[in-house]
């Protein structure tokens, strides 16, 4: 006789595998309701739609929406701590916030619906990136007010898995609990995940040797050549996992593991929207540009027209019948201008990975010597290479850099575990510009 309850209805009577008009016809109706509910109950959104003119009862169809104001982090830091709030307080059962490298964090708040519904769509990512009820689920992604670890927590709980919330840091233990417990998935920032492969390797174990099956990598952008990397050292599956604190934390989005090919969105809970980071302009699926989410469901903390400030473009689904958003590719406000060019550090990311010799784990430098701006790339080498593949390598990388992006920069290839490891997400630009 079995002692499980019936299973969760993670898949929401099957909406990822709805057809499209289904999944507009509840988005219209959710967006009505919470369009509605951020105007009644949070007096930012009443002051903003009333500014520009516009009230819920204006939607009419999906696209009346580009008639409504966008969000920023500048609102809601405006808002500190509690102003964003669409509920009383005492019916917000928990809180979160995310760090920022400037001034003050950023505070989210969530209702018991909102944290039910948020264990459920874990549940639903993780499931469709290849993880079972009843398997074993290492979470490395930090505790606290980070959303990574408690989201990542109740989801794998919810799913029926059995979870070990280890929380981000002491590298060793990392790897010992991997080896004792033998999770068959883990969840940890991709670059953390590249530290404890470095540091399997020191000791002498073979990473590929251990009992995981799956990786749920995400909270940072990561490359296909990342993945190729993770994948073959680990032997795993490694899936992308996305989301942000603002719009509700990880399992706003995620890669199937199926097609691998770009993170369906759950659609039946974010709206999604590509607009022009310029213009502001509302592009078709398919041109990329900066990603915006509206909430559909959210009771404690709605967000409308929130700009993520990450890049992508939005894609038709496959698998599963919500679209995709293809693999962040960078965000708009990271993007690194050398000189009148645009770059990515995931794109320097890219070439270093070609390079046998160097090692994923690097920064790009900004500094500006003699009034030009100046991109130094440090990046380390493989434990194994020579003194002359150090000195190869630096040329190839700076060649490529130039070659393919169209810039000159410094590369200082450095001996391995020069740069501070991350436990959580990789810092990857450090910008020491004067102002
Ligand atoms: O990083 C939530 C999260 C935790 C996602 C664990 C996935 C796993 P924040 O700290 O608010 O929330 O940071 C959100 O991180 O706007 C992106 O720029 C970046 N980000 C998150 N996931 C991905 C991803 C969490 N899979 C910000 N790929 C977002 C690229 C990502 N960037």
């Amino acid at each position: 006789m079995s002692i499980a309850a019936p299973a969760p209805d993670i898949s929401d009577a099957g909406i990822e595998f709805a057809d499209r008009d289904r999944i507009a016809a509840l988005q219209l109706e959710r967006m009505r309701w919470s369009l509605n509910h951020a105007y009644t109950n949070v007096p930012h959104y009443r002051a903003a739609f009333d500014a520009v003119g516009v009230h819920p009862s204006d939607l009419r169809a999906l696209s009346d929406l580009a008639r409504f104001p966008f969000t920023t982090k500048t609102e809601l830091r405006a808002n500190y701590p509690f102003g964003m709030f669409a509920v009383p307080r005492g019916e917000v059962s928990r809180i979160h916030a995310s760090s920022g490298t400037t001034g003050r964090p950023t505070v989210v708040g969530y209702t018991r619906r909102d944290l039910d519904n948020w264990a459920n769509l874990i549940a639903r990512s993780l499931h469709a990136g290849g993880v079972n009820p009843g398997d074993i689920v290492h979470i490395a992604y930090g505790y606290g007010l980070f959303t990574g670890g408690l989201g990542a927590h109740y989801g794998a709980e919810r799913l029926g898995c059995t979870v070990i919330p280890m929380s981000g840091g002491m590298t060793e233990r990392q790897i010992q609990i991997i080896q004792d417990f033998r999770p068959d998935a883990i969840m940890v920032t991709p670059s953390y995940m590249l530290t404890m492969v470095d540091a399997m390797v020191e000791r002498g174990i073979d990473p590929s040797s251990t009992s995981l099956r799956t990786g749920v990598f995400g909270a940072e952008p990561w490359t296909e050549s990342m993945r190729t990397e993770l994948e073959r050292k680990l032997s795993i599956e490694a899936v992308d996992i996305y989301g942000l604190s603002e719009v509700m934390g990880p399992g706003v989005a995620m890669e199937c593991a199926e097609s691998k090919d770009g993170l369906h969105i759950w659609e039946d809970h974010f709206y999604p929207e590509v607009i022009d980071p310029e213009s502001g302009e509302v592009l078709p699926d398919g041109a990329e540009g900066e990603l915006v989410f509206t909430s559909l469901t959210k009771e404690a903390f709605p967000v409308i027209r929130y700009r993520t400030r990450d890049l992508t473009r939005l894609l038709p689904g496959t698998a599963r019948s919500v679209r995709r958003m293809q693999k962040i590719t960078g965000r708009s406000d990271d993007m690194i201008i050398l000189r009148g060019v645009n770059l990515f550090p995931s794109q320097i990311e890219e070439l270093i990975l070609a390079v046998p010799a160097l090692s994923p784990q690097f920064q790009c430098v900004l500094d500006r010597p003699d009034r030009l701006d100046r991109l130094t790339v440090r990046v380390e080498c493989r434990a194994d290479a020579a003194a002359d593949d150090r000195t190869a390598a630096a040329v190839a990388l700076k060649q490529q850099i130039k070659n393919r992006i169209g810039v000159s920069v410094v590369v200082d290839v450095l001996t391995p575990d020069s740069i501070d490891r991350s436990v959580g997400k990789a810092r990857r630009l450090v910008d020491n510009r004067p102002e």
